[in-house]
């Protein structure tokens, strides 16, 4: 480990911070003449929130005298800290040299001058859509399609004729550069579903099935639930104790990707201990008593048990019984077909002037579940990503490179369109240059979550600069954005989401609530705006993004 002369400063100046957020009587060890010239001032400051957050956390949060005993804890308030600062300091080279600092090196004057000016185009293309002709219409033909179809479920007929009248829509405003891929994908229906709770009240209990659930016998299953909190409990317990079982996993919503986990693998867990079915909590932190469905999978060779999800008010009833000793019985029926049909992912381009092999990607997924409308997810993402080309068209605008929209199938049941295009287009994927996604939400648009190099983190942060009007300029650093697009991303391809002011997407997510009443023509025009200008400017500037 290197330690340079910045790092011993930065030491001596972040425990100096810790004394201070700690709120010490001391004001610091050390005097820090010899890093005044360091440059290292602002990096210093900016470790103000983290080094206040780990002080408050230890101090007066749920680290709060846990680390030694009682009359300690004061100093352990203190001590712990400067060891997770140490820790900070030890692992984050990166993080000392500030964005600021280096991006302009990186990039240098003249692309950050020939960025700047795209001021004036970005404002052409904003106007247009938020104040212009293009006002209010990526929500009316957002309406339309979701008011013609509903939901779209993969291996559906209904599917297939919303790709087609896609494919309609886009020739309506005279792009005609488009081409279907043909590609088998997983249908699976759900039928009847019912669980009634048996003992020790009779009560309906509100369920979706949960994707490639299988059928219960047509008389149900009934039997007792145990209830797990996380996978280490179930784990944990006797094989005797979940045998003939109903297992139903508790968690409490943290971050979806963390929380996940507990819809697409409980199944195969619970029936490896001999569970008769399984439930889980609905992955969501806020319900009116609706469940979510959602993609689950069976490992091989466990038995396939029916699985579903059932809403948070009910899984913590049945908590709060089971808590009680009392016991709680169920009868769930559940009844579901499964067969692949074929699909097609859907690919518009835009062609280039001067480098039309080189691609700049805008997609979302057509396909949705079967419950709600699929207005939202991901209703939203497909039609800023239809509207991108359509705009440029309409305005005359044509980048050097090329513009691709592509509508994803079959992603709910599992990336099953993004995995075919990756596999039928991977001789050539040098020739993407940047690939971008919209699945999380179409509320206002705040930037984006950017994978790639530090150098295309550069260029990506200096174009969303110029996105500070509509307050979408922030660049979130992730090294796995999106859904479908994670596929071709973890090639290394340098790729974004759509970061927006989504808190209450998984409200709605994946339930009969996924209506275009979740949906806002105003927020819907500024991500139309900022998705079509972000792509024009990276298909058009002089640099392709770095890998
Ligand atoms: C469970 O529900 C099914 C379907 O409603 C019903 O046919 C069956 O009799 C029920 N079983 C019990 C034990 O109540
Ligand atoms: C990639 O493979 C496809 C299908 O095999 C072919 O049509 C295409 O020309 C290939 N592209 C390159 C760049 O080799
Ligand atoms: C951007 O944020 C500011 C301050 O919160 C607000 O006044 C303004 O209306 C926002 N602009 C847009 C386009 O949302
Ligand atoms: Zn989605």
């Amino acid at each position: 480990m290197f330690i340079s002369v910045s790092k011993v400063c930065l030491f001596f100046a972040l425990i100096a911070q810790v004394h201070s957020a700690a709120k010490r009587r001391k004001k610091t060890y050390v005097e820090l003449h010899s890093c005044d010239n360091s440059g290292i001032a602002d990096e210093i400051a900016s470790y103000d929130t983290v080094v206040k957050d780990i002080v408050d956390y230890v101090t007066k949060g749920p680290f709060k005298g846990k680390t030694y005993n009682d009359k300690r804890i004061d100093k352990m308030g203190f001590y712990t800290p400067v060891l997770l600062t140490l820790f900070i300091i030890i692992t984050s080279e990166a993080k000392v040299v500030s964005k600021e600092n280096v991006c302009p090196s990186l990039l240098g004057e003249d692309l950050m001058k020939e960025i700047a000016s795209y001021e004036i185009v970005k404002n052409e293309i904003v106007n247009y859509v938020t104040r212009g002709e293009f006002k209010g219409k990526t929500y009316d033909e957002l309406a339309k399609f979701v008011d013609t179809f509903g939901a779209r479920l993969s291996g559906t007929a209904i599917l297939e004729q919303s790709i087609d009248y896609m494919i309609q829509l886009t020739r309506d405003e005279d792009l005609n550069d488009i081409v279907t891929e043909e590609l088998q994908v997983p249908h699976w229906t759900r039928g009847e579903e019912k669980i009634t709770m048996l003992e020790p009240r009779v009560k309906d209990i509100a369920l979706l099935g949960l994707g490639r659930s299988v059928s219960t016998p047509p008389e149900g299953i009934t039997a007792n639930v145990i209830v797990f909190n996380d996978f280490e409990e179930l784990e944990n317990a006797e094989e005797d104790e979940v045998k003939g079982k109903i297992v139903l996993f508790d968690p409490e919503f943290t971050t979806y990707g963390e929380t996940v986990v507990y819809r697409t693998q409980s199944a195969s867990k619970s029936a490896a201990k001999g569970a008769v079915a399984s439930l889980v909590r609905s992955i969501t932190p806020f319900s009116i008593n609706s469940p979510h469905t959602g993609s689950q999978n069976y490992e091989d060779g466990v038995n396939k048990i029916p699985t579903a999800a059932i809403s948070l008010e009910d899984a913590d009833l049945i908590r709060r019984l089971v808590d009680r000793d009392i016991n709680v019985k169920l009868n769930i029926t559940m009844h579901s077909t499964f067969d692949t049909k074929t699909s097609r992912n859907t690919i518009i381009d835009l062609k280039g002037t001067r480098f039309p092999d080189k691609l700049v990607i805008v997609s979302g997924h057509i396909d949705s579940w079967d419950v709600g409308q699929g207005a939202m997810d991901d209703g939203g993402g497909l039609f800023v990503s239809w509207a991108a080309p359509v705009i440029l068209k309409r305005l005359n605008l044509r980048p050097k490179r090329t513009v691709r929209s592509i509508f994803w199938t079959a992603e709910e049941l599992g990336l099953v369109g993004a995995y075919d295009y990756e596999k039928q287009h991977r001789n050539e994927s040098d020739n993407i240059n940047f690939i971008m996604e919209s699945d999380e939400g179409t509320f206002a648009p705040r930037g984006l979550a950017v994978a790639g190099s530090q150098k295309a983190r550069c260029i990506i942060g200096e174009i969303l600069k110029l996105f500070e009007s509509i307050n979408a300029s922030t660049l979130v650093e992730d090294d796995s954005p999106g859904s479908d697009i994670a596929v071709i991303i973890r090639n290394g391809i340098p790729g974004a989401s759509l970061h927006n002011a989504n808190e209450k997407y998984f409200w709605f997510h994946h339930t009969e609530g996924d209506t275009m009443n979740v949906e806002n023509p105003e927020e819907l025009d500024l991500c139309a705006a900022f998705w079509t200008a972000v792509a024009y400017i990276i298909a058009d500037i002089s640099e392709d993004i770095p890998r």
